[in-house]
């Protein structure tokens, strides 16, 4: 199959174009067509070896964290799902490659995709909703009439947390730029505070929870926003003790990342709230949920640019940039016919290539 490929990892380096052997599919697999694949700021990092202690990934390997398509084949022990089903995936970590004709997925990573949305938009849905449902519902146990403050409301993650925490039934506070703040009041933003004008944390206090997707001193200043027994949810870390054990790193990086949140652990006792870094998983129970969310209209997705397959490098330069509002997606040539079968042709867009 075509796949855009990694062969070492290296900054700001080009993904290749090329053929790798079709996905083995497992017991449990369902095997899916690609139609559409969303790019995250993982994608780069890991590109750039930022994540190689953690993820140790062996080049070459397909890149790509989010997906949309059709099943075409499962496995014999999968019972969810059935060739000709509409899915979308976050795969688990270690069989990740979303960036290629063809996906082997673990039946408990997918759910079926909404119905009232396409396949772009639901390609832009599970990494950063599956990490503001692990952040907000999951960890934080976020209540009607809390208040929450969600760092960079515009972004992937921001667009979509904001939404889900409006549903829940909190009081929402975001921070963007002055050109995103109609976008954040869109999506329900309570309070925005626009970055380059103002200080978020000498306008809010007694928030219960900060979800903070950006640098360290921002994190550092979100402290000063939360009440007392509050909670600072950090998904840029520094990652801390709790996340080394869950990742089951050893004694050394247990130490080293125990070492490098002990600042803001130390900043957050003071102030009697709770530090934790999360790094979302796979959960394809917790995507069912959030298209039972999507297809009751209490969140839609919001999509910044969709570019062609062929475009996945610019694709990639595109959100390192940081400056997307919302998502970003890939749309695939398909390359299977509606009997099921493998036309022996690529379409034109992918013989181009
Ligand atoms: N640990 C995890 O599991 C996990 C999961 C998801 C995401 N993340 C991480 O979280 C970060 C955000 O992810 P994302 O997908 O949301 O990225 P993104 O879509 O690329 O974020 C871009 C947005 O960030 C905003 N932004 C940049 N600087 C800002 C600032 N100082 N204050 C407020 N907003 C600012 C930009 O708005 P303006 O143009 O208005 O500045 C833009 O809309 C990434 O580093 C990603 O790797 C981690």
């Amino acid at each position: 199959m075509k796949a855009f490929i990694l062969d070492r990892y290296e900054k700001k380096g080009a993904l290749r174009l090329g053929d790798m052997p079709d996905p083995a599919l497992g017991d449990e697999d369902a095997l899916v067509e690609v139609h559409a694949a969303g790019l995250n700021p993982l994608d780069s990092k890991i590109r750039d070896g930022e994540f190689k202690p953690i993820l140790p990934y062996r080049p070459p390997f397909i890149l790509g964290h989010d997906v949309a398509g059709t099943v075409l084949r499962v496995g014999r022990r999968v019972r969810r799902f059935k060739p000709g089903d509409a899915v979308y995936a976050r795969p688990r970590d270690g069989r990740v490659g979303t960036l290629a004709q063809f996906i082997a997925i673990n039946e408990a990573d997918v759910a079926l995709m909404p119905g009232n949305i396409s396949m772009e938009q639901a390609a832009s849905i599970p990494l950063v909703g599956l990490t503001a449902w692990q952040a907000l519902v999951e960890r934080a146990d976020l209540r009607r009439g809390q208040k929450v403050l969600i760092h960079a409301g515009s972004g992937g993650l921001g667009t979509f947390a904001i939404q889900l925490a409006k549903h829940l039934g909190a009081t929402v506070a975001t921070t963007t730029s002055t050109a995103n703040v109609a976008l954040v009041k869109s999506l329900g933003a309570d309070v925005v505070i626009d970055y380059k004008t103002q200080d978020f944390e000498k306008l809010l206090s007694g928030y219960d929870v900060v979800l903070s997707s950006l640098g360290a001193d921002t994190l550092r200043k979100s402290v000063g926003v939360l009440k007392p027994g509050g909670r600072l949810i950090s998904v840029t870390g520094p990652p801390d003790l709790e996340f080394a054990r869950e990742q089951g790193l050893g004694w050394p990086m247990r130490q080293l990342m125990r070492l490098l949140s002990f600042g803001i652990r130390s900043a957050a006792r003071r102030r009697h709230v709770r530090y934790s870094f999360l790094f979302m998983h796979a959960n394809g129970d917790q995507l069912e949920r959030i298209t039972s969310l999507i297809e009751a209209g209490a969140i839609r997705p919001v999509i910044d640019r969709v570019f062609p397959f062929e475009g996945v490098n610019e694709a990639l330069a595109y959100v390192e940039a940081g400056r997307s509002k919302g998502k970003v997606v890939v749309k695939a040539p398909l390359t299977v016919g509606a009997d099921g079968e493998r036309r022996d042709r690529l379409p034109h867009s992918w013989r181009e290539l």
